[in-house]
């Protein structure tokens, strides 16, 4: 066999990939990352999401409250940003930030198989909630940049190693992770980037931590913990398998999420996953590393209702797993599909690339889970269960 050959067939593949890459995030992005735009929401939608009425809104854009909003040539509202939300939700006090008393809630979306969903779920958890108002950052751990790729990012031509977790991991005298920290898009969410280098540290901090260093696993909980003061959410999307920044993630998050499609292979290595889990508390106990989590969810994505096997197989884990699996399930759908092939989210989508119908379906999902997750989050906030109570949620 002619290796040499195949090596240079690789890096030419490589290269051709990356050209592909260029030209869809060209399409996708409308000129590249800066020039995206996050979404617009009509007055109805804004004063819903800022817990107000649309007539409080126009009130306080009459007497100066508020900045009188942009309109096109023939007078109607350009529709609100995100931005321009958040400035209202600052005036009228009802920004849903934790209180001081309330705990940072780190969500590990975590599964140690490839495919299932994660970082799809991550990215639209964390823009979920940031159209509520939470300050988020959404820490991309995995080397392949999925997460990063759905900002409009190629990883491996917009990104580079120093953008990226790589450094902290590897320079112990770091004290913050701020440097990595990026604005993004939206209003109130960040984003700490990865790409292909990161997959180094994986080997390079097992090195470490096999040489006796395993407090080493508690890095990028320090790197959290530098930053934290400034969020209330951050949602790390991990790589799809049991090494050291997957134990470092587990260390680091106070909470977890397991997406699960409901297929038989999957429902077997999620089976293995938990055991896999298990153990590793087991083993960062004894570290004295202890994974720590308020709350864990199961939930059902990428499922097909269509397949009377997919059907039975939610049916069982409805019954064997109760209430730690989320009620809502997230569909397989096209609309997520379609909106990943341009590098962005169903969020962000101004229009359907489907139908309408199948549009707001997908949206009911997605809706629909980060919303139980939301909940979740609240319950570990002290200064939340006066309100919890009031929704009768309490
Ligand atoms: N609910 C869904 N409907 C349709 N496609 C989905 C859905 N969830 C994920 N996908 C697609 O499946 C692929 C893998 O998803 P991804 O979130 O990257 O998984 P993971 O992070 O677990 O590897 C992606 O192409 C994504 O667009
Ligand atoms: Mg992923």
């Amino acid at each position: 066999m002619d290796l040499s050959g195949t090596t240079t067939n690789i890096a030419d593949l490589y290269a051709r990939s990356l050209n592909v890459l260029e030209s869809l995030r060209a399409q996708g992005a409308r000129g590249g990352q800066a020039e995206r735009q996050a979404p617009r929401f009509p007055i109805t939608r804004a004063a819903e999401l800022v817990g107000r009425t649309s007539a409080a809104v126009r009130e306080a854009e009459k007497d100066g409250r508020l900045p009188s909003v942009e309109r096109t040539a023939s007078g109607r509202r350009v529709g609100y940003t995100l931005a321009e939300i958040n400035q209202m939700r600052g005036v009228f006090g009802t920004r849903p930030w934790r209180g001081e008393g309330d705990p940072l809630s780190v969500i590990a979306v975590q599964n140690f198989k490839g495919g299932v969903g994660k970082s799809t779920l991550s990215v639209h958890l964390a823009q979920y909630l940031a159209i509520k108002g939470y300050r988020v950052c959404l820490i991309d751990c995995d080397s392949q940049g999925s997460s990063t790729a759905l900002f409009g990012y190629v990883p491996d031509l917009d990104i580079t190693e120093n953008d990226t977790l790589y450094p902290f991991f590897r320079h112990a005298e770091m004290t913050s992770l701020a440097y990595a920290v990026r604005e993004t898009h939206w209003d109130g969410l960040y984003l700490i980037p990865s790409n292909l280098k990161l997959y180094s540290s994986e080997y390079e901090l097992a090195a470490r931590v096999a040489r006796a260093e395993p407090e080493l696993l508690n890095r990028l909980a320090e790197g959290i913990a530098s930053i934290g003061d400034h969020f209330d959410v951050v949602i790390l999307d991990p790589p799809p398998a049991l090494g050291t920044i997957s134990l470092s993630v587990m260390r680091a998050a106070n909470a977890l999420i397991v997406p699960i499609p409901p297929t038989v292979v999957d429902f077997t290595s999620t089976t293995t996953f938990l055991a896999m889990l298990y153990e590793t508390m087991l083993t960062l106990e004894e570290r004295r590393l202890p994974i720590d989590l308020r709350w864990m969810r199961l939930v059902a994505t990428r499922a097909d209702e269509q397949k009377s096997m997919q059907r039975e197989l939610l049916g069982l884990m409805r019954n064997l797993f109760g209430d730690t699996l989320l009620r809502t399930v997230l569909k397989d759908s096209a609309e997520i599909d379609n909106a990943s092939a341009r590098l962005m989210t169903v969020y962000e989508l101004d229009q359907p690339v489907t139908s309408r119908e199948t549009h707001l379906r997908c949206l009911t999902y997605l809706n629909g889970v980060s919303a139980e997750v939301e909940t979740q989050i609240r319950l570990t906030w002290p200064s939340q269960v006066g309100k919890l109570r009031a929704e009768g949620i309490l």
